[in-house]
Parts: C-alpha cells; structure tokens; sequence
C-alpha cells in the first residue's frame, strides 16, 4: 500500500481505527488451544524482532513462529532469511533439561507467504492470524496502538521498551495494561535487566538493607552514535523517517527514552517502582547536528528528585570518540552497591555469585512457562513507569523547566504527525531551552 494513499486522518496509520475488525472477545485466563502447540506471531522484523522470536522459539520445543509483520517487506524477508539459517543452542526443554529430538528453529517457522504481512495494517493481519502470543517489537512510537489492539483480540504479548514516546500515548498504554490484567493475558516487558539473574539479587540485597537507607543514585549511558540508513530515491520521507525511525521524537521519543529507559528502569527499580517527584534536566546536540539526524538530542542530564529527598543522577550520550560508560550506583548510609558489579561495598560487604543467565531468554523461558501454566505476568506498572521517568525527562531538558510527576502526566503533547504526507512529516526544531514551551 503507497504510503500517499492512507487515510489521511490524525494516527490513522498508527492504527486508532484498525483496517480489520478484531474481535475483543472478553477471555478469562486465556486457555491454550493446542497444548502441543505454541503459535507466535512478530510485528516489527527487525533487530530486536528477529532477536526476540529466536529467544521465543528457544524457550520452547512447542513454539511456532506462524506470521510476521512489518512496515517492509525487505524487513520480513531480511529477517526470515536469518532465522533460517539460525541452529538455536543446544536442545533443551522449558526446564532447561535436554529435549532429545527437539525441532531446529528453521523447522517451526512456518511463515508462507500469505502470512506475511507488510504496510500500516501489518498489525491487524497478524493479529487477525490464529496466534497465541505476539511480538511488538516496531519503533516505539507505534506501540500505544499495537499494544491496544494485541489486547483487545486477547493475545499474550512480548513488548519492547519503551512503550510510548509521549503522554498522551503512554495514557492509552496504561489503560492497555489494566485491561491485559483484567484479561489475565501475559504481558513481559523488554526492560530485560529484569530479568537478568545479577541484577535481580543485588536489587534484591538493596531491597534488604544491603546498603542501609538509600540516599543516593547514579545512572550512565555513555556510548557511540548508532546506525543511520540513508536515504533512497524511491523512498518518500514517511519511508525514510519509520527507516531511520532514532532520529525523530514521534517514532523514538530521543535516545533518553529510546536507549537511556534501561538506566532510568533502574533508578526506579532501586525505588521499588515508586515515581520520582520532579525531574531537572539538559541536553543539546553537539556533534550530531547534520539534518539526516532529525532533531534529537546527544547529550542528556537529569537530576530526578524523589518526595523523600533522595536523588537520581542520570545521563546519556550518543557520541563517537568519547568515554563510553554504562554503569549505575547506588549510595546509602551503610555501603555503595556497584549495580552492574553486582557487589556491595561498605558495612555489609556482598557479591553475587550465582549462575549468570541470558535475560533476553529469561524474559522467555518466563513468558511460556506462565502461559502453559495458566499464570499471569503483567510488566506494565514499571514498564509504563520508566517510560514516563524518560519522557519527563525529555521534557524538562527540551523546555529547561522543572516538570514534576503530576505535570509530566498532565501534558498533553502528541508527537503524532497529522497524516504521513511529506507536509506533515516536516522535521520540527530542534528543542531550545528556555524557548520551547511545555505542552
Ligand atoms: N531490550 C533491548 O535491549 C533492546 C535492544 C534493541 C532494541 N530494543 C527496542 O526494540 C524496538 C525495535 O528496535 P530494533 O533495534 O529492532 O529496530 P529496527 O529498526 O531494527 O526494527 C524495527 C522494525 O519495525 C518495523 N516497523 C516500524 N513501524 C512498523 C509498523 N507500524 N508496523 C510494522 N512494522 C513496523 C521497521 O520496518 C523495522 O523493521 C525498539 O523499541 C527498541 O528500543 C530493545
């Protein structure tokens, strides 16, 4: 379908109004139909897409990978080629014991090609298919919308971070959420450290006092600049934006929220998923200043500050040639916990020692062992959660003004473009603080 020719109304294409009816059939604990049988369905082949339906199939020896959906059709086939190729590690069952004979992963993906769906209604398709659990792994900015309909048709989900690249549509994932829970659909969020066997422990040796009382944190995401795909002539610019999807707010929400959430996800986490109060911030573009570069930030700072006083230091940067650091500390009046160490220094000296483990398959293995179960996982409280703390924290660098929780909450700034059509998908300014406004 030409981009062009879509409905021109307001997030049209980003699926309030579905092209296929779904039926929001109200399940209880949704049964599993086939027990010898667990059909996935990917919306989003790319690379964390591709990731997460080999980690799906590895889980377990029942799994199917039965339809896959993408904006593009080289994104479907790219990815197909790849999982064919793909042995998966050894053969082991959901208990991690070997499973003599199990299927290669090339064996259980059974997409043909009337099941591979690409254009805006890729969504629909493959939740229209006869799927047990779906993948949303797109650019996050259409996550509000697929999370709404996988909910709706009643399907289990795996969902990618974030999950929203404003309020507005982190609002319509909140009441998303509320409604998988009340469906008692699993929903396993993609914020993987936790579900990282390390990070688990020490957040939990925090929890019990490991540092004494929290007065402190400090969180890091120095790292390089990321991949940029050019542009093509037969692109139109809706082509070219969704392609390079990091550089511009409506699809990623800037790389505080894009890549930094794993951080600020941690912050909240040491809190015990309670909010911060306010957050100050700053950031610019230093380096990353040519137009193929839409108008996100480099840089980031933010100091987030909790009701009880303690703080949170957070920063990011997306540069080339510079000290990459990724790291986050925790201070209390006992000790400093090393969080990607996983120790503990101080008073009550501790380190983790046990198995290590792949948390993208943990996130997995977790996600079918509660579904053949007949258990509910619902990420959403955090997941939403994390998500505000970057979005709030956009907002504060882009504006130079304090936001505060209830604020952040009350803004009402839609980053949806009007329609796809090359007017409206005019790049905005890059933000000026202290000029640009709060919405
Ligand atoms: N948890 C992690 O460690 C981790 C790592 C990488 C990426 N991610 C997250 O996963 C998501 C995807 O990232 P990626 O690196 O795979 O990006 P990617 O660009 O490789 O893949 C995204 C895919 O989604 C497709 N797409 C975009 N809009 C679509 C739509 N409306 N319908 C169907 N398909 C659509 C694109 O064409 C592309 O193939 C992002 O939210 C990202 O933040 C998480």
């Amino acid at each position: 379908m030409s981009l062009d020719r879509m409905a021109p109304d307001r997030r049209a294409f980003l699926g309030t109004a579905g092209a296929l009816a779904l039926s929001a059939t109200a399940f209880g604990n949704i049964p599993l139909r086939r027990r010898d049988e667990i059909r996935v369905g990917l919306v989003g082949c790319g690379g964390r897409g591709t990731g997460a339906a080999v980690n799906a199939l590895n889980a377990d020896p029942a799994v199917r990978l039965v339809a896959m959906g993408d904006w593009f059709p080289d994104r479907i086939e790219r990815a197909l080629a790849g999982l064919m190729e793909d042995e998966g590690p050894p053969a082991t069952g959901p208990d991690g014991k070997p499973v003599a004979g199990k299927p290669s992963i090339a064996e259980r993906v059974d997409v043909p090609p009337e099941r591979r769906f690409s254009g805006p209604t890729a969504i629909d398709r493959v939740l229209a298919e006869d799927i047990d659990i779906v993948i949303l792994t797109t650019s996050p900015g259409f996550r509000p919308s697929h999370l709404e309909k996988a909910v709706a048709a009643g399907k289990h989900m795996f969902v990618e971070k974030p999950v929203a690249v404003d309020t507005p549509g982190l609002l319509r994932v909140r009441k998303a959420c509320e409604a998988a829970a009340a469906k008692q659909l699993v929903l396993v969020s993609g914020l993987c450290w936790r579900y990282d066997n390390g990070m688990r422990a020490t957040f939990d040796a925090v929890h019990k006092g490991g540092i004494g009382e929290l007065r402190a944190m400090q969180c890091g995401y120095l790292t390089g600049s990321l991949w940029h795909h050019g542009r093509k002539p037969e692109w139109n610019e809706a082509d070219y934006q969704i392609r390079n999807w990091l550089y511009f707010n409506w699809l990623s929400g800037d790389h505080l929220n894009e890549q930094a959430i794993h951080s600020l996800d941690k912050l909240l986490w040491a809190r015990q998923d309670q909010p911060p109060a306010k957050v100050v911030a700053m950031g610019g573009r230093q380096v990353r200043t040519d137009p193929k570069f839409g108008h996100i930030y480099d840089h980031f700072s933010a100091v987030y500050t909790w009701p009880d006083g303690v703080k949170g230091f957070a920063w990011c940067r997306q540069m080339d040639g510079c000290k990459n650091d990724v790291s986050d500390h925790l201070f209390g009046v006992d000790g400093v916990c090393d969080v990607f160490k996983h120790s503990i220094s101080g008073a009550h000296e501790w380190k983790y020692t046990g198995p290590s483990n792949n948390m993208y398959q943990t996130e997995w293995d977790e996600l079918l062992a509660a579904v053949r179960a007949g258990r509910t996982i619902n990420n959403g409280d955090y997941m939403v959660k994390s998500t505000m703390l970057a979005i709030m924290g956009r907002m504060a660098a882009y504006t130079g003004q304090e936001v505060t929780w209830e604020r952040a909450w009350e803004s009402r700034e839609d980053l949806t473009p009007a329609s796809l059509s090359d007017a409206d998908l005019k790049v905005a300014p890059v933000a000026m603080p202290g000029i640009t406004k709060f919405v």
